[in-house]
C-alpha cells in the first residue's frame, strides 16, 4: 500500500487516463453516430441518369432517412438498365392503343418530381404507360394498381412487366373498371385514366374523394374538338373547386394534368 497522495487536478487526469480515453472514445463514437444520422436524415433528392437524356431527381425512397445501401443502389441501377433495354427494344412494338413515349415520360416525371407512391391506372392494355409509371414508382418506393378488361392484353401486360423487371411494383387486375374503380379503397396520390372515354367523368367522380390533397389526376387523349365526352369531361375538371388543370403531353394525344389543392 503506497502513501496516499493529495488528489491534484494533474494527478486526477493522469490516474484516470484510461477512463478518460474510454470516455473520449465513446464521445467520438456518439459524435460520429449523430453525424451520420444527421446526414442520413437529410438524404436529399439524388440526381441520377434515368430515361435516355433525362436527369432524374430521385425522391428519397422508402425508408427515407437511412443512407441508401450500396446494395440498394446496385439493384436500382440494374433495374434501370433492364427497363431501359426493354423500352428500347419494344419501342416499335406497341400497337394496342398504347401511349406514345412522350406521354409515358410525362407520367414518369410527374411521379418522380412529386414523390408519389400510391398510383392507379385505368386501362392497362399491354402495359406501356404502366411500365413508365412503375419505373417511376421504383424510385419513390411506391406501387401501381392497374386495371384491364381484356384478358389477352392483360396477359401480355403481365409478360411485359416481367420482362421489364417491374412486376414487384405492379398489382395488375383483370376487371371491369366500372365496377372496380368505385370499390377500390384508396387513397391514391397519382391516377392515370386511359380506358373508355365516355366513362372518364364517372371515373373522375369516383376517384376524386380518394385522391390525396396534393395528388394528381391525369387522363389521356384530351386534345381535339371539345365535343361529346371530351367537352363534358373537361368542363367537369375545370369547374371542380380546388383542382388546377392544364393540358400537357404529346400534340397528338395530350394528357390532362389536374392537381388537387384542397
Ligand atoms: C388506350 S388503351 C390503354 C393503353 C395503355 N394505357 C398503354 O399505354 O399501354 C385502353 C384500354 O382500356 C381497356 N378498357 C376499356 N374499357 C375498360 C373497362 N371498362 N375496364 C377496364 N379496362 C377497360 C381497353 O381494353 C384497352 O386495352
Amino acid at each position: 500500500m503506497g502513501r496516499k497522495r493529495p488528489l491534484t487536478h494533474h494527478r486526477l487526469l493522469r490516474d484516470n487516463r484510461g477512463a478518460a480515453v474510454a470516455v473520449f472514445g465513446i464521445g467520438a463514437l456518439a459524435f460520429l453516430a449523430l453525424g451520420v444520422r444527421a446526414v442520413s436524415s437529410s438524404v436529399p433528392a439524388q440526381e441520377r441518369v434515368g430515361p435516355a437524356g433525362v436527369t432524374e431527381v430521385v425522391a428519397p425512397e422508402e425508408g427515407a432517412g437511412q443512407m441508401p445501401g450500396a446494395q440498394d443502389r446496385l439493384a436500382q441501377d440494374e433495374l434501370d438498365v433492364r427497363v431501359r433495354r426493354f423500352l428500347d427494344e419494344s419501342r416499335r412494338r406497341w400497337r394496342d392503343q398504347n401511349v406514345p413515349e412522350e406521354d409515358g415520360r410525362l407520367l414518369y416525371d410527374l411521379i418522380v418530381d412529386h414523390g408519389y407512391t400510391r398510383a392507379l391506372e385505368v386501362g392497362t392494355s399491354t402495359g406501356h404507360s404502366a411500365i413508365w409509371i412503375a419505373w417511376a414508382l421504383s424510385k419513390t418506393g411506391g406501387k401501381l394498381i392497374t386495371i384491364e378488361i381484356d384478358e389477352g392484353r392483360y396477359r401480355q401486360a403481365l409478360r411485359n412487366f416481367e420482362e421489364a423487371g417491374l412486376s414487384d411494383y405492379i398489382d395488375a387486375r383483370l376487371a371491369n373498371a366500372h365496377d372496380l374503380v368505385p370499390a377500390l379503397e384508396g387513397p391514391f396520390d397519382f391516377v392515370f385514366v386511359d380506358a373508355d372515354k365516355d366513362w372518364y367523368t364517372r371515373y373522375f367522380r369516383a376517384i376524386l374523394p380518394k385522391l390525396e390533397v396534393g395528388g394528381c389526376f391525369t387522363a389521356h387523349n384530351v386534345r381535339g374538338r371539345r365535343t361529346g365526352w371530351l367537352r363534358e369531361f373537361l368542363e367537369v375538371l375545370e369547374s371542380t373547386p380546388n383542382l388546377e388543370t392544364e393540358i400537357r403531353g404529346s400534340r397528338r394525344s395530350g394528357v390532362s394534368v389536374s392537381f388537387k389543392r384542397g
